[in-house]
Protein backbone atom coordinates (compact mmCIF):
# COMPACT_ATOMS: atom_id res chain seq x y z
CA UNK A 1 0.00 0.00 0.00
CA UNK A 2 1.26 3.47 -1.02
CA UNK A 3 -0.22 6.78 -0.22
CA UNK A 4 -0.88 8.94 -3.17
CA UNK A 5 -1.61 13.41 -3.11
CA UNK A 6 -3.68 14.14 -5.73
CA UNK A 7 -3.60 17.66 -6.60
CA UNK A 8 -6.73 19.25 -8.24
CA UNK A 9 -8.32 15.70 -6.97
CA UNK A 10 -11.88 16.62 -6.48
CA UNK A 11 -11.81 17.50 -10.12
CA UNK A 12 -12.99 15.66 -13.57
CA UNK A 13 -9.50 13.60 -13.40
CA UNK A 14 -8.70 13.25 -10.44
CA UNK A 15 -11.27 12.15 -8.89
CA UNK A 16 -11.65 8.92 -11.19
CA UNK A 17 -7.86 8.62 -10.29
CA UNK A 18 -8.46 8.34 -6.87
CA UNK A 19 -11.08 6.10 -7.24
CA UNK A 20 -8.77 3.50 -9.39
CA UNK A 21 -6.16 4.36 -6.58
CA UNK A 22 -8.43 3.60 -3.50
CA UNK A 23 -9.72 0.35 -5.48
CA UNK A 24 -5.82 -0.70 -5.78
CA UNK A 25 -5.85 -0.09 -1.96
CA UNK A 26 -4.22 2.34 -1.95
CA UNK A 27 -4.29 5.72 0.53
CA UNK A 28 -5.21 8.76 -0.87
CA UNK A 29 -5.32 12.49 0.14
CA UNK A 30 -6.52 15.03 -1.90
CA UNK A 31 -6.01 19.27 -2.36
CA UNK A 32 -8.39 20.82 -4.00
CA UNK A 33 -9.60 24.63 -3.73
CA UNK A 34 -12.91 23.22 -5.18
CA UNK A 35 -12.04 26.48 -7.71
CA UNK A 36 -13.75 24.20 -10.35
CA UNK A 37 -14.16 20.85 -8.91
CA UNK A 38 -16.70 19.72 -5.91
CA UNK A 39 -17.02 17.52 -3.36
CA UNK A 40 -19.58 15.71 -5.20
CA UNK A 41 -16.97 14.52 -7.66
CA UNK A 42 -15.73 12.60 -4.21
CA UNK A 43 -18.59 11.27 -2.06
CA UNK A 44 -17.62 7.24 -3.94
CA UNK A 45 -13.81 8.16 -2.40
CA UNK A 46 -15.00 9.98 0.17
CA UNK A 47 -16.77 6.86 1.73
CA UNK A 48 -13.55 4.63 1.98
CA UNK A 49 -11.48 5.03 5.11
CA UNK A 50 -8.18 5.48 2.90
CA UNK A 51 -9.06 8.46 1.98
CA UNK A 52 -8.29 12.28 2.97
CA UNK A 53 -9.76 15.62 1.87
CA UNK A 54 -8.40 18.53 2.38
CA UNK A 55 -9.27 21.85 0.73
CA UNK A 56 -6.49 24.19 0.08
CA UNK A 57 -4.43 25.65 -2.28
CA UNK A 58 -1.55 24.35 -4.05
CA UNK A 59 -0.06 28.17 -4.03
CA UNK A 60 -0.08 27.72 -0.45
CA UNK A 61 3.69 26.20 0.25
CA UNK A 62 2.85 25.29 4.15
CA UNK A 63 -0.17 23.01 3.37
CA UNK A 64 1.70 21.64 0.38
CA UNK A 65 4.75 20.66 1.83
CA UNK A 66 2.97 19.62 4.91
CA UNK A 67 0.29 17.21 2.42
CA UNK A 68 3.69 15.77 0.28
CA UNK A 69 5.65 14.42 3.32
CA UNK A 70 3.22 11.44 3.93
CA UNK A 71 2.91 10.79 -0.21
CA UNK A 72 5.23 8.22 -1.78
CA UNK A 73 4.11 9.76 -5.03
CA UNK A 74 2.28 13.08 -6.22
CA UNK A 75 0.28 13.29 -8.83
CA UNK A 76 -0.05 16.83 -9.57
CA UNK A 77 -3.43 17.74 -11.71
CA UNK A 78 -4.36 21.05 -10.09
CA UNK A 79 -4.54 23.91 -12.45
CA UNK A 80 -6.74 26.75 -13.84
CA UNK A 81 -8.56 25.05 -17.22
CA UNK A 82 -11.14 25.73 -19.63
CA UNK A 83 -11.00 28.61 -22.23
CA UNK A 84 -13.30 30.73 -20.46
CA UNK A 85 -11.62 30.59 -17.27
CA UNK A 86 -8.29 31.03 -19.10
CA UNK A 87 -9.27 34.09 -21.41
CA UNK A 88 -11.05 36.06 -18.36
CA UNK A 89 -8.39 35.18 -16.04
CA UNK A 90 -4.88 35.06 -17.75
CA UNK A 91 -3.26 36.43 -14.90
CA UNK A 92 -4.60 34.08 -12.86
CA UNK A 93 -3.87 31.33 -14.74
CA UNK A 94 -0.75 31.65 -15.42
CA UNK A 95 0.12 32.45 -11.66
CA UNK A 96 -2.00 29.08 -10.37
CA UNK A 97 -0.51 26.84 -13.02
CA UNK A 98 3.23 28.02 -12.54
CA UNK A 99 3.17 28.89 -8.65
CA UNK A 100 1.64 25.37 -8.22
CA UNK A 101 3.55 23.32 -9.89
CA UNK A 102 6.40 25.05 -8.56
CA UNK A 103 5.64 24.58 -4.95
CA UNK A 104 4.78 20.83 -5.86
CA UNK A 105 8.43 20.43 -7.20
CA UNK A 106 10.07 22.07 -4.27
CA UNK A 107 8.00 20.10 -1.61
CA UNK A 108 8.90 17.30 -3.35
CA UNK A 109 12.96 18.10 -3.89
CA UNK A 110 13.11 19.19 -0.43
CA UNK A 111 11.56 15.96 1.07
CA UNK A 112 13.24 13.23 2.19
CA UNK A 113 12.98 10.71 -0.36
CA UNK A 114 12.74 12.66 -2.35
CA UNK A 115 8.92 12.30 -3.97
CA UNK A 116 7.75 10.92 -7.31
CA UNK A 117 6.09 13.54 -8.96
CA UNK A 118 3.75 13.32 -12.19
CA UNK A 119 2.85 16.96 -13.55
CA UNK A 120 -0.14 16.96 -15.89
CA UNK A 121 0.42 19.22 -18.97
CA UNK A 122 -1.28 19.34 -22.08
CA UNK A 123 -1.76 18.51 -25.63
CA UNK A 124 -1.97 22.19 -26.34
CA UNK A 125 1.79 22.41 -25.83
CA UNK A 126 1.32 20.89 -29.61
CA UNK A 127 0.04 24.65 -30.69
CA UNK A 128 -0.09 25.00 -34.32
CA UNK A 129 1.88 21.99 -35.08
CA UNK A 130 -0.10 20.42 -38.23
CA UNK A 131 2.30 17.53 -38.73
CA UNK A 132 0.93 14.04 -36.93
CA UNK A 133 1.73 11.88 -35.37
CA UNK A 134 2.68 14.49 -32.47
CA UNK A 135 6.36 13.19 -31.14
CA UNK A 136 7.29 14.30 -27.57
CA UNK A 137 11.00 14.49 -28.81
CA UNK A 138 9.26 16.78 -31.85
CA UNK A 139 9.00 21.00 -31.77
CA UNK A 140 6.00 22.79 -30.63
CA UNK A 141 4.63 25.51 -32.37
CA UNK A 142 2.48 28.05 -30.12
CA UNK A 143 0.12 30.86 -31.49
CA UNK A 144 1.64 34.35 -30.77
CA UNK A 145 1.93 36.08 -27.05
CA UNK A 146 -1.41 38.64 -28.31
CA UNK A 147 -3.89 35.72 -27.95
CA UNK A 148 -4.23 35.14 -24.72
CA UNK A 149 -5.46 31.51 -25.15
CA UNK A 150 -1.65 30.68 -25.86
CA UNK A 151 -1.12 31.94 -22.34
CA UNK A 152 -2.81 28.41 -20.52
CA UNK A 153 -0.15 26.51 -22.84
CA UNK A 154 2.49 28.47 -22.36
CA UNK A 155 2.05 27.97 -18.01
CA UNK A 156 2.07 23.95 -19.26
CA UNK A 157 5.08 24.24 -20.99
CA UNK A 158 7.24 26.22 -18.03
CA UNK A 159 5.53 23.74 -15.84
CA UNK A 160 7.06 20.99 -18.22
CA UNK A 161 10.22 22.79 -18.03
CA UNK A 162 9.97 22.82 -14.00
CA UNK A 163 9.35 19.13 -14.17
CA UNK A 164 12.21 17.97 -15.62
CA UNK A 165 14.65 21.38 -14.41
CA UNK A 166 14.32 19.71 -11.06
CA UNK A 167 14.84 16.21 -12.10
CA UNK A 168 17.92 17.90 -13.86
CA UNK A 169 19.37 19.96 -10.88
CA UNK A 170 17.81 18.01 -7.92
CA UNK A 171 17.29 14.71 -8.52
CA UNK A 172 13.65 14.37 -8.37
CA UNK A 173 12.03 11.89 -9.86
CA UNK A 174 9.42 13.81 -12.44
CA UNK A 175 7.20 12.24 -15.20
CA UNK A 176 5.29 15.01 -17.38
CA UNK A 177 2.03 13.99 -19.08
CA UNK A 178 0.57 15.58 -22.21
CA UNK A 179 -3.64 14.75 -22.02
CA UNK A 180 -5.70 15.03 -24.81
CA UNK A 181 -9.32 15.35 -24.61
CA UNK A 182 -10.57 13.12 -22.04
CA UNK A 183 -14.24 12.78 -22.02
CA UNK A 184 -16.36 11.07 -19.38
CA UNK A 185 -18.51 11.09 -16.19
CA UNK A 186 -18.30 14.40 -14.03
CA UNK A 187 -16.53 16.75 -17.06
CA UNK A 188 -18.38 19.89 -16.79
CA UNK A 189 -18.87 22.47 -19.90
CA UNK A 190 -18.85 25.41 -17.50
CA UNK A 191 -15.32 26.73 -18.13
CA UNK A 192 -15.45 25.76 -21.71
CA UNK A 193 -14.30 22.31 -22.11
CA UNK A 194 -15.50 21.75 -26.16
CA UNK A 195 -16.77 18.15 -25.84
CA UNK A 196 -19.41 18.40 -23.55
CA UNK A 197 -20.78 21.68 -24.92
CA UNK A 198 -20.78 20.12 -28.28
CA UNK A 199 -22.92 16.68 -26.70
CA UNK A 200 -25.05 19.25 -24.67
CA UNK A 201 -26.15 21.49 -28.07
CA UNK A 202 -26.58 18.33 -29.37
CA UNK A 203 -28.93 16.89 -26.76
CA UNK A 204 -30.74 20.48 -27.34
CA UNK A 205 -30.56 19.94 -31.30
CA UNK A 206 -28.49 22.54 -31.79
CA UNK A 207 -25.81 20.78 -33.00
CA UNK A 208 -24.95 17.52 -35.30
CA UNK A 209 -22.28 15.18 -34.24
CA UNK A 210 -20.49 13.23 -36.98
CA UNK A 211 -18.00 10.74 -36.34
CA UNK A 212 -14.29 11.81 -36.92
CA UNK A 213 -11.64 10.18 -36.86
CA UNK A 214 -9.61 11.65 -33.81
CA UNK A 215 -10.26 9.80 -30.63
CA UNK A 216 -10.65 11.07 -26.95
CA UNK A 217 -9.52 8.94 -23.61
CA UNK A 218 -12.27 8.31 -20.95
CA UNK A 219 -10.45 9.11 -17.66
CA UNK A 220 -10.84 5.44 -16.34
CA UNK A 221 -8.59 3.99 -19.19
CA UNK A 222 -6.01 2.44 -18.07
CA UNK A 223 -3.57 3.76 -20.27
CA UNK A 224 -5.26 2.96 -23.85
CA UNK A 225 -4.69 6.23 -25.74
CA UNK A 226 -6.85 7.33 -28.64
CA UNK A 227 -5.96 9.74 -31.31
CA UNK A 228 -4.77 13.17 -30.90
CA UNK A 229 -7.06 15.85 -30.29
CA UNK A 230 -6.21 18.91 -28.69
CA UNK A 231 -7.85 19.97 -25.58
CA UNK A 232 -7.24 22.89 -23.20
N1 LIG B 1 -9.81 17.11 -19.28
C1 LIG B 1 -8.99 17.17 -20.33
O1 LIG B 1 -9.37 16.84 -21.47
C2 LIG B 1 -7.56 17.63 -20.15
C3 LIG B 1 -6.76 17.76 -21.28
C4 LIG B 1 -5.45 18.18 -21.13
C5 LIG B 1 -4.93 18.44 -19.88
N2 LIG B 1 -5.72 18.33 -18.78
C6 LIG B 1 -5.13 18.63 -17.45
O2 LIG B 1 -5.54 17.66 -16.51
C7 LIG B 1 -5.67 18.28 -15.22
C8 LIG B 1 -7.05 17.99 -14.65
O3 LIG B 1 -8.02 18.54 -15.53
P1 LIG B 1 -9.58 18.24 -15.39
O4 LIG B 1 -10.13 18.13 -16.75
O5 LIG B 1 -9.83 17.16 -14.42
O6 LIG B 1 -10.08 19.66 -14.83
P2 LIG B 1 -10.87 20.01 -13.49
O7 LIG B 1 -11.14 21.49 -13.54
O8 LIG B 1 -12.03 19.11 -13.33
O9 LIG B 1 -9.76 19.68 -12.39
C9 LIG B 1 -8.82 20.61 -11.93
C10 LIG B 1 -8.92 20.64 -10.41
O10 LIG B 1 -7.91 21.49 -9.87
C11 LIG B 1 -8.48 22.24 -8.81
N3 LIG B 1 -7.64 23.42 -8.61
C12 LIG B 1 -7.43 24.47 -9.46
N4 LIG B 1 -6.58 25.34 -8.91
C13 LIG B 1 -6.22 24.83 -7.70
C14 LIG B 1 -5.38 25.28 -6.67
N5 LIG B 1 -4.73 26.45 -6.74
N6 LIG B 1 -5.22 24.52 -5.57
C15 LIG B 1 -5.89 23.33 -5.45
N7 LIG B 1 -6.73 22.86 -6.40
C16 LIG B 1 -6.89 23.61 -7.51
C17 LIG B 1 -9.89 22.52 -9.27
O11 LIG B 1 -10.79 22.87 -8.23
C18 LIG B 1 -10.26 21.18 -9.91
O12 LIG B 1 -10.81 20.30 -8.96
C19 LIG B 1 -5.38 19.76 -15.41
O13 LIG B 1 -4.04 20.02 -15.04
C20 LIG B 1 -5.56 19.98 -16.90
O14 LIG B 1 -4.77 21.04 -17.37
C21 LIG B 1 -7.04 17.94 -18.88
Amino acid sequence: MSTYLITGGAGFIGSHLAERLLDDGHEVIVLDDLSTGSLENLETAGRNRRFKFVGGSVQDYATVSELVEPAETVFHLAATVGVMTVMKHPVATMRNNVRGTENVLEAAARSTPRKKVIVTSTSEVYGQMESVPFLEEGGLMLGPTHNIRWGYAASKLVDEFLALAYRHEFSVPTVVVRPFNTIGPRQTGEYGMVVPRFFEQALDGRRDIHPRTRGAHHPADRGQSGHPERAL
